[in-house]
């Protein structure tokens, strides 16, 4: 079976974390007996592809980043360019990872996205969520071993024709960190937290301070 995979990303391929859980994604799926073509919104070059390719696939998986709690608006506008299918059956399902590490901030994303393919004129296919995934291009090789559940659950979807919430639930756990944890990053945490944050900026080419607020006198 052909699934047809659109990112909704708005970074380009190279920088997006989106593609790199895709293509771990792509390959469980197709490691059951599969195919399946990627499109990527942030090229625009690729929307006509991508919307000819809506049109004309019954198996359909768009993937995206939580941005501010729900989809990026080059998605939200690529959605808008879309005609709803007339002919019934299609299946559209999704894929949705985040920076924080709670599952419980996703799901306001999930419960709009649960309304989506009614819209467009296909069936739900469930939403595979997950967070914990800011510093997924800051890895190394090694580290991003870890990206091999989403091959597992690549090859999940292609078996069970969709996504199982239960599954997903405990695939995109902890739903809430324990207080435990969140005690420490109010507390020492706070201050190693600024440690890894400056020197991930430093290495993105930041060259500000983080805390700044030149707005400040203003507000
Ligand atoms: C404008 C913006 C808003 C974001 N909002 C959230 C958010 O509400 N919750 C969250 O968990 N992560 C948020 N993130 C983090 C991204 O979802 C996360 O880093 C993701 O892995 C980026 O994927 P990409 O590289 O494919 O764009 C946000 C990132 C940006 C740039």
């Amino acid at each position: 079976m052909k699934l047809t995979v659109i990112s909704g990303a708005a970074r380009a391929r190279s920088k997006s974390n989106t593609a790199l859980i895709l293509e771990n994604f792509c390959r469980g799926y197709e490691a059951e007996g599969n195919q399946t073509q990627t499109f990527y919104l942030s090229d625009r070059n690729q929307w006509e592809a991508a919307r000819a390719a809506f049109d004309a696939s019954d198996n359909l998986l768009i993937a995206l980043p939580l941005y501010v709690e729900n989809l990026p608006g080059l998605l939200l506008e690529f959605l808008g360019t879309l005609t709803p299918k007339r002919t019934p059956g299609a299946k559209l399902a999704f894929l949705v990872q985040g920076g924080f590490p709670e599952a419980s901030q996703l799901r306001c994303c999930e419960e709009y996205l649960e309304t989506l393919p009614a819209r467009l004129g296909c069936i739900y296919g469930g939403t595979l969520i997950k967070g914990n995934m800011f510093f997924l291009r800051l890895l190394s090789d090694k580290q991003q071993e870890e990206l091999r559940m989403f091959e597992t659950m690549g090859k999940r979807f292609a078996q069970l024709g969709r996504f199982d919430k239960d599954e997903v639930t405990l695939f995109a756990a902890p739903e809430y960190m324990p207080e435990t944890a969140l005690k420490v990053f109010r507390g020492p945490g706070k201050f190693f937290q600024r440690l890894v944050m400056n020197a991930i900026s430093r290495k993105m080419g930041g060259r500000g301070n983080l805390e700044a607020r030149p707005y400040k006198d203003g507000e």
